[in-house]
């Protein structure tokens, strides 16, 4: 990681109470710069996370910031009101800059915010048990239950159409049309296979116009690794990485844990016979998921959630064809070929959850009336 930045300078602009000591590179994320500082607090040893937000990819950081402190801002209110004793410890609580502002600009333009460092939990980046990936969907269910009600404004929309399956594939077939890296003939079984899909991947956008599925403030980054869990208890104590927090729909949120979680192999796995669906995991995070996000969830969400992972899956599929089409203008490749190898694994995925789909949805109804029995004889 990039470490040729003055910390002490940029943590000076912030108000901490405190004298710097010194900062580290921290986390294994691929986005931000993202640093954890200890300051010596009248003696004793405090730590801060300084992160410089990736404005290549945010385009509109003080918009991002704008939301992430009206998300924050609305948790600690809530979870004070429900009596929650460690409110800075189960939502990101941003520092100020000393002339009260939440971001600070270094002299080359880069954004800098502060955290209070979360102690005592942690990130995993692979989901190895079932226990993991239930808590990780438990506490995204609850993230997205805090924040259900968040008065005010529509947040902004940061990246617009993020998750809007038929856009994306409008894109990809214009990436089809231009053919500007000469490829499209490399990757026809996968647009054939795209073709096939077509008539579905407007399900969720279509419902929502409809005003089947509701609007609601969703991360849109649900990934293992971006959920802290508690080195002792294991559960799930505070939803991080909060940059793409927007309005969208909470099945994306819920498909996208499926999508990464299931997966038995790495996203660019080369080895088709290695990718498949690890259903075990499909049921914990299920349980997870309704373990908290049962009571706001609407009858037509709930039954969706099998079929979003599919949904969502064959997006992020085909956001990688276009690329490979387009000559890996946006995912960063080190290989020839590897958007394609990323398409393959997620179309792989999506084709297992279809054939399986049934099994899947026999899963989510076992897993609501368990909980219904619970409520019944609580
Ligand atoms: N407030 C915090 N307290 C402790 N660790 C944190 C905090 N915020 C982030 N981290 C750690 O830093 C890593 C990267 O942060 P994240 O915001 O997820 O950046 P990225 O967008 O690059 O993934 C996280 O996976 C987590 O381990
Ligand atoms: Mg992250």
């Amino acid at each position: 990681m990039n470490t040729k930045f003055d910390l002490r300078a940029i943590g000076n602009a912030f108000a901490i109470h405190g004298d710097f000591s010194a900062a580290v590179p921290h986390g294994s994320g691929h986005i931000n710069d993202t640093f954890a500082a200890t300051y010596n607090q009248a003696g004793r040893a405090v730590r801060y996370i300084h992160q410089r937000v990736n404005h290549n990819i945010f385009k509109s950081v003080p918009a991002l910031m704008e939301n992430i402190v009206r998300v924050t801002e609305y948790q600690r209110e809530k979870l004070i009101e429900t009596g929650e004793p460690a409110a800075s410890r189960r939502a990101l609580s941003l520092v100020p800059t000393r002339d009260g502002k939440w971001f600070h600009r270094d002299a080359d333009g880069n954004f800098w915010r502060t955290y209070l460092f979360i102690e005592g939990a942690s990130t995993h980046d692979v989901i190895e048990t079932e226990g993991q990936a239930e808590k990780a969907a438990q506490g995204f269910g609850a993230f997205q239950k805090l924040v259900a009600a968040l008065p005010g404004e529509r947040l902004h929309e940061t990246i617009p159409d993020f998750h809007n399956t038929p856009a994306r594939f409008s894109q990809l077939e214009l990436a089809i049309g231009k053919d500007a890296a000469h490829r499209v003939a490399k990757a026809k079984a996968e647009i054939d296979f795209c073709m096939e899909c077509k008539p579905w991947v407007g399900r969720f956008i279509e419902l929502n116009r409809r005003g089947v599925l509701p609007e609601r403030v969703t991360h849109n980054d649900t990934k293992l690794n971006n959920v802290m869990l508690d080195d002792k208890t294991h559960e799930p104590v505070c939803v991080i990485d909060l940059d793409t927090v927007m309005p969208g729909l909470a099945l994306y949120d819920f498909g996208d844990m499926v999508r990464t979680a299931t997966n038995s192999a790495p996203e660019d796995e080369r080895d088709l016979t290695k990718t498949f669906v690890r259903m075990n995991i499909f049921r914990a995070l299920v349980r997870g998921y309704l373990s908290t996000a049962r009571d706001f969830l609407e009858p037509a969400e709930i039954n969706q959630l099998a079929f979003a992972g599919q949904l969502i899956t064959f997006e992020i599929g085909i956001r990688f064809l276009a690329d490979y089409l387009n000559g890996d203008v946006y995912f960063k490749v080190h290989r020839e070929g590897h958007n394609l190898d990323r398409c393959r694994t997620q179309f792989q995925l999506a084709r297992e959850m279809q054939r399986r789909m049934e099994e899947m949805e026999d899963i989510v109804r076992g897993a609501i009336s368990n909980a219904e029995t619970v409520i019944l004889t609580a």
